[in-house]
């Protein structure tokens, strides 16, 4: 064995004739760093490592063996080194102090050689085991880790292709999801940042809306082509045809949340999907519910999916200026929109206006 790889075993003793005959009887083995008094071994933790620590009990004049020990239980970069006690007395109750404490061992004075060697080896031995055990928990937890982020980002990845194919008919591109997404979390991060009665959004839950969001229009899968793509203005009845797209989402994504049971993002999935065109006034459908009672997650996609198609040419309509589609917002306010949503956009103009542009945001 080479010095490098040996042990280091740090005694602590005021009597140096203990701390040579100890050196003696462990130094072919071990690489020995004595000190007279626990302060000094203390000292020398601070910028080294040791593997065990054999600890006098009585010190006069300085820490006792138990302020040590005490010590080393406390600070959390020591408390895994295996502490044998050693003392002179035969008091049993330092015995039973000293392991209550944390000592792994008790050795009483005067030493005898081979118990030394032996209860040494042995603490080492089992240290060996534990930090083993450690690594395969630490590496197995790691394995664990890194499975649960593919499974996230798999998620992630299932989650846009099932809202694009919904999307293809009458977007090609994605790009709709990519921005109406993004104006969702731009408005729900506000409401995490800026805490308001009604408005209170948890990081986590503001993220689940964001990404449930991208399922809004995936009931329009159910819409004829004829109806969706029509280049004019939809007749009544077509329109009634266009007004079931949030029910057929909504059992879609209703299968989903029974299986799930409590899951937040189906669950606001579906909310959105079957309230993104109600409006604040009742006015909306299918349900025509009113104010608050429609989901504040659908309340935001309805705001966030409105900009989008006023911005963007349709089948039916050519984009408007950012500017023109800001005043539609701003004089839909109260009866279309949640008015707090609407002063929510007015702070965040310019990123909107980045979204729109294709320079804002993942
Ligand atoms: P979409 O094109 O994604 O539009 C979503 C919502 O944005 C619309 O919901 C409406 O609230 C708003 N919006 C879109 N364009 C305008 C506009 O020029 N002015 C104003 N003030 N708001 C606008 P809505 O009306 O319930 O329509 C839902 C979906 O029905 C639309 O989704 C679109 O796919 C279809 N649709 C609506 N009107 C027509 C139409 O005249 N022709 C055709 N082909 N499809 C239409
Ligand atoms: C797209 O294909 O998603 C872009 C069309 C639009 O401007 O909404
Ligand atoms: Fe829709």
């Amino acid at each position: 064995m080479t010095i490098d790889e040996k042990k280091i075993i740090l005694t602590v003793d005021d009597d140096p004739i203990i701390l040579n005959q100890i050196m003696t009887i462990l130094k072919e083995d071990y690489a020995i760093r004595p000190f007279t008094s626990g302060e000094a071994a203390l000292k020398f933790l601070e910028g080294h490592s040791a593997d065990l620590i054999l600890l006098d009990c009585n010190m006069p004049g300085g820490m006792s063996g138990f302020d040590v020990l005490a010590k080393l239980q406390a600070t959390a970069e020591y408390k895994n080194i295996p502490v044998i006690f050693l003392t002179g007395s035969v008091d049993g109750d330092d015995e039973v102090n000293a392991l209550g404490l944390g000592a792994m061992d008790f050795l009483t004075k005067p030493i005898k050689d081979k118990s030394l060697v032996k209860r040494v080896s042995l603490q080492i031995e089992l240290q060996e085991y534990r930090n083993e055990l450690e690594q395969l928990v630490a590496n197995r937890t790691e394995e664990l880790r890194e499975a649960n982020d593919k499974l996230l980002e798999r998620e992630k990845i299932t989650l846009d292709l099932l809202a694009r194919a919904g999307d293809l008919r009458d977007h090609d591109t994605g790009e709709h999801i990519m921005r109406t997404t993004n104006y969702v979390r731009t408005i729900a991060e506000d409401l995490v940042t800026h805490p308001q009665a009604g408005y209170e959004l948890t990081p986590e839950h503001a993220e689940d809306i964001i990404e449930a969001s991208k399922l809004h229009d995936i009931g329009k899968v159910a819409m004829p082509d004829n109806v969706l793509l029509k280049p004019g203005k939809l007749t009544a009845d077509e329109f009634d045809i266009i007004k079931t797209h949030p029910l057929h989402g909504a059992k879609l994504l209703d299968d989903a949340v029974d299986k799930l049971g409590n899951d937040g993002l189906l669950r606001e999935a579906r909310n959105i999907t079957l309230g993104h065109h109600e409006k604040w006034n009742g006015a909306g459908y299918p349900s025509g519910s009113k104010g608050p009672d429609t989901p504040l997650s659908a309340r935001i996609t309805a705001v966030a999916d409105v900009f989008d198609a006023l911005t963007s040419d349709r089948p039916y309509k050519k984009a408007f200026s950012n500017e023109d589609a800001f005043r539609i917002l701003y004089e839909d306010a109260g009866s279309h929109f949640d008015p707090y949503l609407i002063e929510v956009v007015k702070r965040h103009e310019e990123d909107f206006e980045n979204i729109r542009a294709g320079i804002g945001r993942k």
